[in-house]
């Protein structure tokens, strides 16, 4: 007889099996395979289980729960020069992947009924876990320059006034998922003003900022605030590999010691925080400066082959770093119904519904990851992507400068 298992309610939907990959795979935040730094990895290890291997007795490594303290160290010196954050090690708990952290402060400050604050087209992965716990989500308009301060002013008043205060907003603040866009200083110490004036905090998540192309950034808002009123995250995964999944939360002890305390996993996997601080002692900046160059070639790679592919249907702007483009196809396009058709023929996307909450601003915008495939696999892929796109929307009306239906090349006009 079989026996039943009995559930709790409101479980999300079982998960499907992995199937693997498909052929040209644009969706996830994976990395570029050529830049994940084996030897140096390798060399890492073998250092540190030499000379600390005996410490994998201990639950925490010798460091506490917080984490491997050397790890710790790392970050607090990459974070001021990098960030301008001023920090302590016990200012950092290492989580399993930022998720963890995303989950962590979620725990911490939200619970069904509470509003928050997010950028207008946001990482769908924050929007879910929102949604997951019933929390309100407000979007707040971005463009090039990140969160719309106007629009955030403008939320914050009405929901005063409707006697709401957000729990936090949330902000991907240098380069923006998806939009890629980094938001200036002065804007940033707009947003602190705001978040001060309304007694919101601020939850700054800063995963990409390591992968930009000219290496210039703002300072954290977590710097210009000195931590008071602001939680930030960032992660290994983008840097250096997601499947390591170790990521960081930065607070001030009041509020990182909350944090700690819902943490109940007795810590993150050990040996990913061995290798990961031997490695970046030696080489993290020499690491990131190649993994840029190699991503920065492949974004060029894949906006040449969409302006070739898709000419003007496709609008985008060229993002300073990060792994995404986002992009908008004419209005008739609907992406959603694209990646369930393109997914059919081997071609992963984001559709950009799932990376807004607007439905209707997102309709015709889709994400496309292009730091793992290969730039052969990039063309191949846009050019298949066109093809499909045009069979379901008669967008692209010419692809690679060919009008469909008959192969007549389309001269451009001079001046056009
Ligand atoms: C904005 C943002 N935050 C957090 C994460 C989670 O990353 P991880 O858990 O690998 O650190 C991602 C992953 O794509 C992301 O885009």
């Amino acid at each position: 007889m079989t026996v039943e298992f009995g559930f709790v309610p409101d479980l999300p939907a079982p998960a499907g099996k992995w199937s693997g990959f498909p052929k040209y795979n644009f969706i996830g935040g994976h990395n570029d395979a050529e830049h994940v730094p084996v030897a140096q990895l390798i060399a890492a290890a073998t250092s540190v289980l030499q000379r600390e291997g005996a410490s994998l007795s201990t639950y925490g490594l010798n460091s506490g729960p917080l984490g491997y303290r050397p790890l710790r160290a790392f970050l607090v010196d990459k974070l001021k020069a990098h960030a301008g954050i001023i920090c302590e090690p016990d200012e950092i708990l290492i989580t399993s992947g930022s998720l963890q952290g995303l989950d962590l402060v979620n725990s911490l400050l939200v619970k069904a009924g509470d509003t928050v604050l997010v950028e207008q087209d946001c990482y769908s992965g924050s929007l879910s876990r929102l949604a997951r716990r019933g929390v309100n989500v407000t979007g707040i308009e971005l463009d090039g320059g990140g969160l719309r301060m106007e629009a955030l002013a403008n939320a914050l008043d009405a929901l005063k006034h409707r006697g709401v205060r957000p729990k936090y907003i949330y902000t991907i603040p240098t380069v923006q998922n998806p939009t890629g866009t980094i938001m200036g200083e002065a804007r940033r110490h707009e947003l602190i003003g705001l978040s001060r004036a309304h007694g919101v905090p601020i939850f700054e998540d800063e995963c990409y900022s390591d992968l930009i192309w000219d290496g210039r950034r703002p300072p954290a808002l977590y710097a210009l605030a000195a931590g008071d009123g602001v939680i930030h995250i960032g992660s290994f995964s983008k840097s250096i590999s997601p499947a390591l999944r170790v990521g960081y939360i930065v607070a001030r002890w009041e509020v990182l010691s909350r944090i700690l305390a819902l943490k109940t996993d007795a810590g993150s996997g050990a040996l990913e925080q061995m290798v990961l601080a031997e490695f970046c002692a030696a080489h993290f900046a020499e690491h990131v400066a190649s993994l840029n160059r190699g991503l920065k070639g492949k974004l060029d790679t894949l906006m040449a082959a969409l302006a070739e592919q898709f000419g003007t249907a496709a609008e985008f702007a060229a993002p300073p770093g990060g792994i995404f483009l986002w992009l908008k196809l004419p209005d008739g396009v609907d992406t959603a119904k694209l990646a369930e058709v393109a997914l059919g023929e081997g071609i992963a996307i984001n559709p950009g519904g799932e990376w807004s909450t607007d439905k209707a601003h997102g309709k015709s915008r889709l994400r496309l990851c292009f730091a793992n495939p290969s730039k052969d696999t990039i063309r191949q892929g846009v050019a298949a992507l066109a093809q499909v796109c045009h069979r379901q929307f008669g967008v692209p009306l010419r692809i690679a400068n060919v009008a469909r239906g008959g192969a007549r090349p389309v001269t451009r006009r001079r001046g056009k």
